[in-house]
């Protein structure tokens, strides 16, 4: 059938008319019309949809629950990277932020956007012409999970932006939450269903994004905030309160109660306020997040490792409770550091059932003296482990025994090892000891080194008691038949897994050499290693001298990294690894490029999103900064460039279009 004219403009007006009702209910909470008129224009469409399947478009108002459930979700990089936030536990720690971003910007007082710090999952929402096209999870802030189809259904989530001056594309950054009365409701239900009720509203939002089909997704009470962005081609204002200001016209939706505070008093008023109003919220918050408004300041202040040093969440106090100590039983841990661990009679604490709370070392232990069968008080703060605050010493039961702790490993049996001047005792088992096998095998397996889905720890544990592994390369030989025969595993599980081992194959350096699990090579020290020698071979030849000689790298990290290599039963699972098909991609390395320790500044705009640039320039050694002087080698001047470019012109400094700044990037890399 053809589309008659008159189909179309209805069409036409029930998608204007649907998207204004539908802002009017979940984004400014103010209906006009009933929920059965609503239903009435919905309906109308639909049959007009299904007359004229050509009307269908992704961001028509009947499309929101659409699609079919998933195998799978996809991965999708970040056009700009998610970071996080530093946080602050007192007015001290928040004192010394300010002084700190004063101190960086040579001013006397700054201007912060105080807005509540929601607790829920964070989503990054991609607009392309103002229409939705793809939403996903924070993942390690590089690379998240495709979660399109889920987003879809928050009606709050605006399918098609409405308003002028739209970027072409917008990437939007917010919280995800599930509201009190959302999640009453929700767990009313589920116990009516004989389900499990969600243990906080939190973990009910993590579970409800994570659904493959989207029809479960839909049917939760799921809501945004947006706070921020990410990459954007286009115009928008320079604060960052004016740009929330802005996602509002074009109808996201943004907290009401942001405001833009002066200095540190500012800071404090706001947060006190907020705290008082904390219990008549709808939703669960856990602090108050403080962010630089000026763009042009939070470009000069820049970021170190995930957390930008614009930012700071001020935490609210942590929630305590009292419980017993029912045993103080000894962890070993991935590098055989013991552990003290007091278990618990269960406590509910800060939205969770607790029932072990960490003593971190003996000497915490003595200092607090905590004692098998002692009441104490617990601490619990967002997604931080449980901590014994103190032990009620003056309702001790008599004859309560001080902890001890074991002098030999109580999982292999090894002798127990204290270096002087350490608080760690270690078990000397190395891969002996099954314990730190074992962790070894869960952090290989993790999300920020190899991720490997539904490689779970409980998971870990049985294949390293049924002996199916011994090491890391041991996973890559698992059969689905092996698997199958496991505690809580099926067909479908074990094939899922030998699937998922067969694609964490293929990763990054920097992720390989974080899984290896080298002592103090976390994350950051890994990447650096990565970029400074391009390859693991290199890496695994280094000795002392060269390692030392790399910013950040001191001599006991150089040391543990020597010695991890010179391991032959490292190498050879190394090995074993590779030969199972692990690999990379070789990176560019920067230490003898012409771009280290050059420093660059950027002016103007670029068509580039800066943030990308900068990332570019700072993955080749360099540095880049806000303001120019005689230490800048290189200005970076896009259109309408300001003072900056003057002054380099003054100073001598050489200026380079977008293009000489990449073509000096290229030249860089070997
Ligand atoms: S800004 C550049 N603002 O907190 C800073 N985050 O630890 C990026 N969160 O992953 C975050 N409310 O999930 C920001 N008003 C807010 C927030 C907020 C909650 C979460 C978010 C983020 C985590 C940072």
């Amino acid at each position: 059938m053809s589309l008659p004219e008159t189909a179309r403009q209805r069409a036409r007006v029930l998608h204007e008319e649907l998207h204004e009702h539908n802002y009017r209910y979940y984004v400014l909470d103010a209906p006009v019309i009933t929920d059965a008129e609503y239903d009435r224009l919905l309906r109308e469409l639909q049959q007009l949809e299904a007359a004229y399947p050509e009307l269908v478009t992704p961001d028509s108002p009947t499309q929101r629950v659409g699609a079919a459930p998933l195998k799978a979700f996809g991965q999708v990089r970040h056009e700009v990277r998610m970071l996080s936030l530093d946080n602050a536990f007192d007015d001290d720690e928040l004192a010394d932020f300010d002084r700190r971003v004063c101190t960086r910007l040579g001013t006397d007082i700054v201007e912060y956007a105080a807005e509540p710090k929601l607790d829920g999952v964070a989503v990054s929402l991609l607009y392309e012409d103002g229409v939705l096209i793809r939403g996903a999870t924070r993942g390690d802030g590089e690379t998240g999970e495709d979660i399109t189809q889920n987003v879809r259904t928050i009606d709050s989530v605006p399918l098609r932006l409405t308003g002028d001056n739209i970027p072409r594309l917008l990437e939007v950054r917010g919280e995800v939450y599930i509201s009190h009365r959302g999640f009453e409701q929700l767990n009313r239900q589920a116990i009516a269903q004989e389900q499990k009720p969600f243990v906080n509203p939190r973990n009910a939002a993590a579970g409800s994004l994570r659904q493959l089909d989207p029809k479960i997704t839909a049917a939760r009470p799921l809501e945004i905030y947006c706070y921020g962005v990410g990459r954007v081609d286009g115009e928008l204002p320079d604060r960052h309160s004016k740009i929330l200001d802005q996602l509002g016209k074009w109808r996201l939706r943004v907290y009401a109660g942001i405001k833009r505070v002066r200095g540190l008093a500012g800071c404090i008023d706001y947060y006190s306020s907020l705290e008082q109003q904390r219990g008549e919220l709808p939703f669960d918050i856990d602090g108050v997040v403080f962010k630089v408004d000026r763009l042009e300041q939070q470009e000069q202040l820049g970021f170190v490792s995930r957390a930008p040093r614009w930012a700071i969440a001020r935490k609210f106090p942590a929630e305590e409770m009292q419980t017993r100590v029912t045993g103080i039983d000894v962890q070993v841990g991935r590098t055989g550091a013991l552990t003290p661990v007091a278990r618990l009679e269960p406590v509910f604490v800060g939205g969770v059932t607790v029932t072990n709370a960490t003593l971190h070392n003996v000497d915490e232990v003595h200092r607090k003296d905590v004692r098998k069968g002692d009441m104490v008080i617990i601490r619990r703060a967002g997604d931080v482990i449980p901590e014994v605050v103190r032990a009620l010493k003056e309702q001790r039961r008599k004859g309560a025994r001080r902890f001890r702790l074991p002098t030999v490993c109580p999982e292999c049996r090894s002798t127990v090892e204290r270096v002087e001047g350490e608080a760690v005792a270690r078990c000397t088992g190395g891969l002996y000891c099954p314990a730190q096998r074992r962790e070894a095998i869960k952090h290989f397996a993790s999300r920020r080194a190899m991720d490997i889905d539904g490689l779970g720890d409980r998971l870990v544990d049985q294949l390293v008691e049924t002996g199916l592994i011994r090491d890391v390369s041991d996973l890559f030989q698992l059969t689905v038949e092996q698997l199958a025969g496991l505690e809580r595993m099926a067909e479908k599980s074990a094939t899922n897994l030998v699937n998922a081992l067969e694609h964490s194959k293929h990763t990054t350096l920097e992720r390989f050499v974080y899984a290896l699990g080298i002592r103090e090579v976390g994350e950051a020290t890994a990447r650096i290693l990565a970029q400074e020698f391009g390859d693991l071979e290199p890496l695994m030849q280094a000795n002392l001298d060269t390692l030392q000689e790399i910013h950040d790298i001191g001599p006991v990290v150089a040391q543990h990294i020597t010695g991890f290599f010179a391991e032959p039963h490292n190498r050879e699972v190394i090995q074993k690894l590779c030969q199972a098909g692990v690999r990379w991609e070789p990176v560019a390395t920067v230490s003898h490029t012409p771009l280290k320790d050059k420093t660059f500044v950027l002016t103007g705009t670029l068509t580039m999103p800066r943030n990308v640039l900068k990332d570019k320039l700072q993955a080749a050694g360099a540095k880049v900064t806000g303001s120019v002087s005689r230490k800048t080698d290189y200005v970076v001047v896009g259109e309408n460039p300001g003072s900056k470019a003057d002054k380099a012109k003054e100073l001598g400094i050489e200026l380079l279009d977008e293009a000489g700044c990449m073509r000096l990037l290229e030249s860089g890399k070997n």
